[in-house]
């Protein structure tokens, strides 16, 4: 596999997502980061050119990493990116199953193989919920979604909490 798509909903970028992103970028020729645009699930804390443009921005000094939304079934993404494969992170357990699962469906419906890379163990309790939770909440988010776009971050999230508390 020389390209792969690694696909996501980054609500936001985290530095967990970046560790699989700067590796990626190290093992294959071509990296196309796909951020799922789900028309289906509004509430997502950052729009669709939000989290393009944090990862943009976050991603900026890896020239072989390109940042793209894609929306529908992740297979017709795999193609229209031009790329040979998934590219997924796995932290705990917890991931596996559903990780499997995912994996076998897009190869039975399109021969697409998926790729998996372990989580570095420093990142191993961070995900973007967590993230979109403390930055809600006030806490610093320091370590936890990468140095360059975490004012964007923390003003986002924490503009959304005051608007919440605007209107009760
Ligand atoms: O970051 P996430 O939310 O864990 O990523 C999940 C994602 C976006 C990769 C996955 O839900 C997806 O690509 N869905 C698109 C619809 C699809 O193809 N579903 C069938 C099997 S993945």
């Amino acid at each position: 596999m020389r390209s792969v798509l690694y696909p996501g909903s980054f609500d936001p970028v985290t530095v967990g997502h970046m560790d699989l992103i700067r590796r990626a970028s190290a093992l294959f020729e071509r990296v196309v980061v796909g951020v799922l645009h789900n028309t289906q699930k509004p509430l997502q804390a950052f729009s669709i050119e939000q989290r393009i443009s944090l990862l943009q921005e976050a991603a900026s000094g890896l020239i072989n990493v390109e940042v793209c939304a894609y929306s529908g079934l992740l297979v017709d993404a795999v193609r229209q990116s031009n790329v040979d494969g998934v590219l997924r992170g796995l932290r705990a357990g917890m991931d596996f199953d559903m990780e499997q699962q995912m994996a076998r469906l897009n190869r039975q419906m399109a021969g697409v193989e998926t790729v998996f890379l372990a989580a570095s163990p420093s990142v191993l309790h961070i995900s973007a919920s967590m993230v979109r939770e403390v930055g809600r909440l006030g806490g610093d988010l320091r370590g936890l979604v990468p140095d360059s776009v975490r004012e964007r971050i923390t003003d986002t999230l924490g503009g959304r909490s005051k608007e919440g508390e605007t209107h009760g």
